[in-house]
């Protein structure tokens, strides 16, 4: 038994914040911004949106993609860093929009790669035959943890939300994944406050937004990516010849780049939006794939890897037979 991907969503908030507009609030250029990161511009929610709001929409366009009502849905997960509360969790927020009762709904914390962390957990859970249609959902609000004051992050993110359906299948489907995590690295990409660490800034003496040493990030990023890689095909049995798409997730077009120079792989096979979304964290794998999946590049019996790298560090990749 293989789980497979039914359908695919994704939400995206109206507000776009071009790197013309931080021009204004801070000391960059776009020229800085583009050349470092690739990006452009990015999504901004409005104040009344939330991770939960922007999860229930992506949610209610995979179901429509993939066909199914709610009250088939049987599990619910979501990769999130930026939940709406310390709890319920926001799966709760979505299985009540959505009038589902009485069923696994839980999130995952696992920063840029929760989404990666979901999916592997949703497909286990198909495998075993404890789910039969699970909806995997990745979503972040970042922009409400930055430092607005702070150039070297601010300009890099960006809020959205993305989802899956998954379905039990005879034929893959999912052939594998892989999650993983190195928590000596934490100071080098953090939020400051917490729940038990507490939010007071100033009894923390902590830095007012998300943290970052974006040299270090890098380097960590781009050879963690170039391993996965190597992983993932060896635990599937595959070359890099069979891969057809590689979905990234979307912290930075250099990175990206790197990761499909390792898989030998031409950018026009490459699935990019980091131009227009910047970094959404958690949402940047399933809306690149939902993207590329809507506009037809992405075809049924295609061969996929989707991986991500994040805060932790964590990471986690899949290969899918799409
Ligand atoms: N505009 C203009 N100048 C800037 C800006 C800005 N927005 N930000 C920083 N600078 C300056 C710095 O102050 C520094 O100036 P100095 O040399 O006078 O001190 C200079 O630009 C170079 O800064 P670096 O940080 O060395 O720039 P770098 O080339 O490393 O690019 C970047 C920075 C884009 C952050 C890059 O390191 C990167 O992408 N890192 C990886 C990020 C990532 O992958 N994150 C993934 C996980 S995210 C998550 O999990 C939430």
């Amino acid at each position: 038994m293989y789980s497979r991907i039914a359908g695919t969503g994704s939400y995206l908030p109206e507000k776009i914040v071009t790197n013309a507009d931080l021009e204004k609030l801070i000391d960059t250029t776009d020229e800085w911004i583009r050349s470092r990161s690739g990006i452009e511009q990015r999504h901004m929610a409005a104040p009344e949106e939330t991770t939960s709001t922007m999860s229930i929409e992506a949610a209610k366009r995979a179901m429509e993609a993939a066909g199914v009502t709610a009250d088939e849905i049987d599990f619910i997960v979501v990769g999130t860093t930026t939940p709406d509360l310390v709890f319920p969790n926001v799966a709760t927020f979505v299985q009540a929009a959505l009038g589902i009762h009485d069923t696994p709904a839980l999130s995952v914390e696992t920063a840029c790669s929760g989404f990666m962390y979901a999916l592997s957990i949703a497909d286990k859970y198909i495998r075993l035959g404890e789910a039969k249609c699970a909806l995997v959902i990745g979503a972040d609000c970042l922009t409400r943890i930055m430092d607005w004051s702070n150039r070297s992050t601010c300009v890099l993110f960006g809020d959205g939300a993305g989802a899956v359906v998954l379905k039990p299948s005879e034929e893959p489907g999912i052939l594998t994944t892989i999650i993983s995590a190195d928590g000596q690295y934490r100071d080098l990409l953090y939020y400051p406050f917490g729940v038990s660490y507490g939010f007071d800034q100033l009894r923390a003496g902590a830095p007012a937004g998300l943290t970052m040493k974006g040299n270090e990030v890098f380097k960590v990023a781009v050879n963690t990516l170039s391993r996965l890689v190597d992983q993932t095909l060896a635990k599937a049995g595959l070359e890099r010849s069979d891969v057809d798409w590689l979905v990234p997730h979307q912290a930075n077009l250099r990175i990206i780049m790197a990761a499909a120079k390792k898989l030998a792989l031409p950018m026009e096979q490459v699935v990019v939006t980091v131009r227009q979304q910047g970094n959404t964290s958690a949402a940047s794998v399933p809306l690149a794939l939902d993207c590329a999946v809507r506009d037809g590049r992405i075809q049924r019996g295609q061969t996929l890897l989707l991986e991500a790298f994040g805060g932790g560090f964590t990471w986690g990749s899949a290969l899918i037979r799409y």
